[in-house]
Order: structure tokens, then sequence, then C-alpha cells
């Protein structure tokens, strides 16, 4: 579906989605052509995730990720995506130092890098935060369960709140973080029945990424879902292309081509003149 004229949704239009019952597509995108593709498809909101970090720059994790880093990949999503709603992550320590620090870096990332909004890992702890940066005007979607930022204090990659302590804990971080202003709330890697739960006490849409049906809306990485990145898949993804092995292949019989003389052919190339193409040869 093209929809390259369609108006931009903002963050109260989620919240209209969720009381209508309408479900919220949420894909990440990182590049100038990856946004295009995402927009043309018809989703309700891209995420320029840190993830990024991961499938994009080949880091172990996604605690290298500078501002920088999420600064050029923003622009070129914007470029590729400019009707579609974009939230950027807050790259790990671009938040965590201080409020005015975070504020400083969140309006970086509204004001120059033209994010429609922006999105913090943590829950009660950052309640403080997503309200100072809320209340400087930025729409923050918040993030909680499984966050890869600081996956290293959460035992490593695994499903959260599965003990009675740890989704109380949950349920307590999903309303601190409405509380405090947030739009929207990723929840990741949380038990189907858990998100449920959450999904229905919260009056702001909740996001799933490995969190069940009930969500209000789901999100996948672009990489993941479409098969580019081949080092991990989570046991949450829906893979619906395996465009790594199309590449590989297509390349594959690129090289043969060019050994065995096949390409370019006539029409892949320029002509020119005869009789200048003989004359050049008389003179050199
Ligand atoms: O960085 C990212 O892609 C994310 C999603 C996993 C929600 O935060």
């Amino acid at each position: 579906m093209k929809d390259n004229d369609r108006k931009k949704l903002l963050a109260d239009n989620y919240i209209e989605m969720k009381q209508e019952g309408k479900r919220i597509a949420m894909v990440t995108a990182y590049t100038y052509y990856q946004a295009m593709a995402a927009q043309e498809a018809g989703v309700d909101i891209i995420l320029v995730g840190d993830s990024l970090g991961m499938v994009e720059l080949g880091y172990d994790s996604t605690v290298p990720v500078t501002m920088e880093d999420m600064m050029i990949h923003l622009k070129a999503a914007r470029r590729g995506a400019p009707n579609t709603h974009i939230i950027i992550d807050m790259p790990f320590m671009s938040f965590n130092v201080s409020v005015e620090k975070t504020i400083e870096n969140a309006g970086l990332l509204y004001q120059k890098g033209l994010a429609d909004s922006v999105k913090i890992e943590g829950g009660t702890e950052y309640a403080g935060v997503i309200n100072a940066v809320y209340k400087a005007g930025i729409p923050v979607c918040a993030h909680i369960g499984l966050t890869p930022q600081t996956s290293a204090l959460l035992g490593g990659f695994k499903v959260q709140g599965k003990t009675l302590d740890a989704a109380k804990k949950l349920v307590d971080d999903a309303i601190a973080v409405q509380e405090a202003g947030a739009f929207m709330v990723v929840l990741e890697a949380v038990p189907a029945s858990l998100a449920a739960i959450i999904t229905k006490k919260l009056s702001i849409p909740t996001i799933g990424i490995g969190a069940g049906i009930d969500c209000d809306g789901q999100v996948l990485v672009f990489h993941d879902m479409l098969g580019l990145y081949k080092k991990f898949t989570p046991k949450f993804v829906k893979v619906y292309a395996n465009l790594h092995d199309v590449m590989e292949k297509a390349i594959e019989e690129y090289v043969q081509d060019v050994k065995e003389g096949n390409f370019p052919e006539e029409k892949h190339s320029f002509t020119m003149k005869k009789d200048i193409i003989d004359k050049l040869n008389e003179i050199i």
C-alpha cells in the first residue's frame, strides 16, 4: 500500500487508537530506504531504535551506541518517511547522567533530528526523567520489561516479570511512566498474561515485543522480521522474508557474471559515434 500522502499521527492519536480498539503497527527503521519502505507499507509508527548498534553497526549490544549514531540514522529515516511519526531511542548515558543533560539530548533529537518523540528505557526509577522531558514539551514513549541497555543487571536477555514481586514491579513501572506523562509504553519480553493485565490497567497504549497478543500494538526489529540479521533471532520474532539469503544469492550471481565476462551486457553500456573512435585510434 502506497501511503505517502497521509497525515502524520501525533501522540494523542495513538491514545485515541487504543480507546477505539485499533491495533498499532510499529517497526524499526534506521536508514532512508528502510524508513521509506516502512512508510509505503503503511506502518503507524517508526522506531529508530538503538538496536541499530547491533543490526546496522555490528556491536554486540546497544550500550556503545552514541547520540551521534542516533542523530545520523534519525535524520536519514526522517528523509525517508516524512509523513510518519518517528520515535527515536535515547541511547545509553544520554538520559542517565542528569535531568538537564537528558532534556538537552532529547531537545537535540526532537529539534535538530526532527523526531516526533523520544523513547526512554526504564520504569519507576526514570519516572522523574520522563516527566522532565514531557514538561519540556517533548512526547515520551517509555520502555519497560527487558531493557536492553541495562540487560547486564537483568540477568541478560531474559523474559521479565515472572515472579510475583517482579510482576508487581512491572505493573508499578507501567503506572509510574504513565503518570510521568509517557504517551505510550513498550513492553519487551514480558509474559503475555502479565502484558494483558498492564494493557488493561493503562490508558496509554502498550506496544509489545515478545509480550503477547493483548498489547495495543506490536513492534518488530526491521532486520529480524525481514531475515537480515543472521546472528540471532529471538523466539518472539515472526520472520516475514529471508532477505539476507536473497541478497547473498544475488551478489553471488553478480560475482559469477563478472568473473565469467557476462556482465555488463550491451544494454548496460554507453555508445558513441564510430568515426570519433576511429579518429581517436589514429591519434593515439
Ligand atoms: O531499539 C529497539 O529496536 C527497541 C525495540 C526492541 C523496541 O527498543
